[in-house]
């Protein structure tokens, strides 16, 4: 396969239906006979329901069904995770509410007017008890949470207090992050339809269509095949779109009582309630070095909440063991338990805060050793993974540093702060390492030749606005040697091959590699088809003489040729197909797989009012093969931009004394608008990595954010001389 169209930044394929509004999310889907849902959630928590009034709320216009915990199907599914990812769920099965904010009702109206007005008129009466909300505040109950999916909480390599005590430099400090929530731009919605009781589909905005399938079929005890999730277009995931969350049980819930199709859209402010989000962490690193400044001990130490009922860890600590050459190592991870919704993914979980303390350290150690920061991680740079003690597959990160700081200007930066005035503003530089494991799931994929010499190409997967369908149909083009215009991709339904969940930066690696070995083998079977047809003129060549080139074989002399088309025709089947799975090499067990990257900084702070602009970003990524130049920009650019946001924006207060989010909107939630991002240059640095997975491509999802609030800390600092080591850093920090 050559590539042709494969890294080029050609346009998103979707890229006109989404300007113009063509591009159906799944709660502008039109279902005939559609009802609408509302949930009401409790004001306070924890706590008991003594009383729930219902009776004015089922009087009102239009309302077909009202659904509390004391009418509601039994479900004890729901009880359940239906995968080791899977998040346990509230859908009025009871009389208990965990957390502010709990689903306790369901109105289904016939218009979302008349369901709002129904569910402003039911009144709950909760018995509360005393919340635990402020994590600080129960420091003394933290746990060693049982090892997940995301990894054991501790590790240890070396011995870590020898390291401490041989080191001639040593700081310990402490860093901190605060709740955020994911806020894509597009709601949680899923609308539900059963045929019947026993067979559903579902719309749903998901990253995982069949994470949701297999939670449906499992709470309400049905066969996995009768339950179809439909997923075109999803507005932003972040991670709180990796799991189902009980909306989409109730939804199906009051569709199957309601026996009426019924749509569930959240409010933005329920987006700060019962979907997850980024816990807080409060982490302390020491760094311990020798006088030349190679690391002799790193120690990172991590505390975050999960809720009363599940264990959510955030693994802040999870890369200081890989990130530089270091013989001492040690990494905690504890919990809280607090009365809150549980936490969960958020883009780049635990990377994207452990780095704010790892890469703050790193620079704070710097000043002491009075060695410049960049020079300090060369000097400790990894050759190989010291955590795994295998080999990188490919790791390009030096260059990530060079090619970055010359663009940025690096070599400029005196190393002294408050270095450099402007007006009223002091302006600093910092820079920090990114980084992302390149993780592989299991994928299939079907290729199919039509009669018309048109390709199509199928698999379950998610678009969730990164450019899914856009690479895929670069893939399979490339595979076959067509134009793009006679590719078409298809995703979103568990009706098609089934896929993974697109998290963890992996779906253009798991599901691509499926892409293209189905269009290959569909391409070899197309040249056998050929060859073996009595009407081809490349009747009887062999094999390796026949090449495929913008829809014709060709004989390698170029004297023969056949048209795809013609090949199809001539079979007498609709079209010629095939299947393929990808499945991780196995070289991967002897290498250590990460995307790495460079991030730096400028920053304007205002010496009045403390006020932090970031003038400047250049990013310099390595992260094997890039699929499209333009789109992997923009993933890039975006990662950036959430890390500004959490550098300087974002957080999510509670209130001591309910638990609820205070701040439930765009308002008092400040994600960046287009007057906080400066331009922000991009650089990739290209990697020939055979051992990753069949299209050498790591996965550019997360490593974007990674490392960028460092950055901007350490900026702040070279500016201002003021290390704030607790996110967001706002002006009341600084002045
Ligand atoms: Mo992402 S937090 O892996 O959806």
């Amino acid at each position: 396969m050559k590539d042709v169209l494969t890294g080029k930044g050609v346009d998103r394929v979707d890229g006109r239906l989404k300007v113009t509004g063509a591009a159906p999310y799944v709660a502008e889907i039109p279902v005939a006979g559609v009802a609408h849902a509302v949930i009401v959630t409790s004001a306070v928590g924890p706590g008991v329901i003594a009383e729930i009034e219902t009776k004015r709320a089922q009087r009102a216009a239009g309302v077909l069904a009202v659904l509390t915990h004391l009418n509601s199907p039994k479900l004890p599914g729901a009880a359940m995770k239906a995968n080791p990812f899977d998040r346990l769920l509230q859908v009025l099965q009871d009389d208990r509410v965990l957390y502010a904010d709990q689903p306790v009702a369901v109105v289904v109206a016939e218009t979302l007017e008349e369901a709002q007005h129904a569910a402003s008129l039911i009144k709950v009466r909760i018995e509360p008890s005393e919340p635990r909300v402020i994590l600080r505040e129960h420091l003394a109950d933290a746990y060693k949470p049982p090892g997940g999916p995301l990894g054991e909480p501790d590790s240890q390599r070396g011995d870590i207090e020898a390291g401490l005590a041989m080191a001639s430099v040593r700081i310990e400090e402490s860093y901190t992050t605060p709740t955020e929530h994911h806020n894509p731009l597009e709601m949680h919605a899923t609308t539900s339809v059963w045929h019947g009781d026993q067979s559903v589909t579902l719309y749903d905005s998901t990253q995982g269509i069949f994470g949701v399938r297999k939670k449906v079929a499992s709470v309400f005890e049905i066969p996995i095949e009768n339950v179809r999730v439909i997923s075109p277009y999803v507005g932003g995931g972040f991670g709180c779109k990796g799991t189902p969350w009980s909306h989409v049980i109730l939804s199906a819930m009051a569709s199957r009582v309601a026996k009426r199709p019924v749509k569930l859209m959240l409010t933005r402010p329920q987006m700060f309630a019962f979907t997850g989000n980024r816990p807080d962490t409060i982490q302390t690193v020491a760094l311990g070095a020798d006088a030349s400044g190679k690391l002799l001990a790193i120690k990172h130490d991590v505390i975050s909440y999960t809720s009363s009922f599940d264990d959510f860890l955030e693994p802040a600590g999870m890369t200081a063991p890989m990130l530089y050459a270091c013989p001492n190592t040690s990494v905690t991870h504890r919990l809280v338990r607090l009365d809150v919704p549980t936490p969960t993914f958020t883009r780049a979980p635990g990377k994207a805060t452990g780095t704010f303390a790892l890469e703050s350290a790193l620079d704070e150690l710097a000043y002491v050793l009075a060695i410049d920061p960049l020079e300090l991680r060369l000097l400790n740079y990894a050759e190989r993974d010291p955590a795994k003690d295998l080999p990188w597959s490919s790791k390009a990160l030096r260059e990530c540093y060079q090619q970055g700081a010359e663009r940025f200007g690096w070599s400029e930066r005196p190393m002294q702060v408050r270095a450099r005035r402007e007006g009223n503003h002091w302006i600093g530089w910092g820079m920090a390492t990114a980084t992302y494991p390149a993780e592989q799931g299991t994928a299939n994929a079907i290729a199919r030749l039509r009669k018309d010499g048109q390709l199509l190409v199928q698999a379950g997967s998610q678009d969730i606005g990164t450019g899914t369908y856009t690479i895929m149909t670069q893939l399979a083009a490339d595979a076959l040697a067509l134009p793009m215009e006679r590719v078409r991709f298809e995703l979103g339904d568990t009706d098609l091959p089934e896929t993974p969940v697109s998290g963890g930066s992996m779906t253009a690696a798991t599901v691509g590699s499926a892409v293209k070995l189905a269009t290959l083998a569909l391409k070899e079977q197309l040249i056998a088809t050929a060859i073996a047809d009595a009407g081809s003129p490349l009747y009887g060549l062999p094999v390796e003489q026949v090449s495929a080139e913008q829809g014709v074989l060709i004989s390698q002399d170029g004297a023969l040729s056949d048209r795809y088309a013609d090949v199809v025709a001539r079979s007498g089947a609709v079209e010629l197909s095939a299947t393929a799975a990808s499945k991780q090499k196995p070289e991967r067990t002897q290498y250590s797989l990460h995307s790495f990257g460079a991030q730096f900084v400028e920053v304007k702070v205002d010496e009045a009012t403390g006020f932090v602009q970031v003038t400047r970003c250049v990013g310099a990524f390595a992260a094997g093969k890039i699929l499209n130049a333009k789109t992997a920009k923009s993933q890039f650019q975006g990662g950036i931009i959430w890390g500004i946001g959490m550098a300087l924006h974002e957080e999510s207060i509670r209130d001591a004394r309910s638990g609820r989010c205070v701040t439930r909107d765009l308002a008092d939630y400040h994600v960046p608008a287009h007057a906080d991002i400066p331009n922000i240059e991009i650089l990739t640095v290209h990697e020939d990595d055979p051992y990753v997975n069949e299209i050498g491509a790591k996965g550019i999802g997360e490593v974007g954010i990674t490392g960028v609030t460092a950055a901007i800390a350490n900026a702040v600092f070279h500016a201002t001389g003021k290390r704030i080591r607790d996110l967001p850093i706002t002006l009341d920090k600084l002045l």
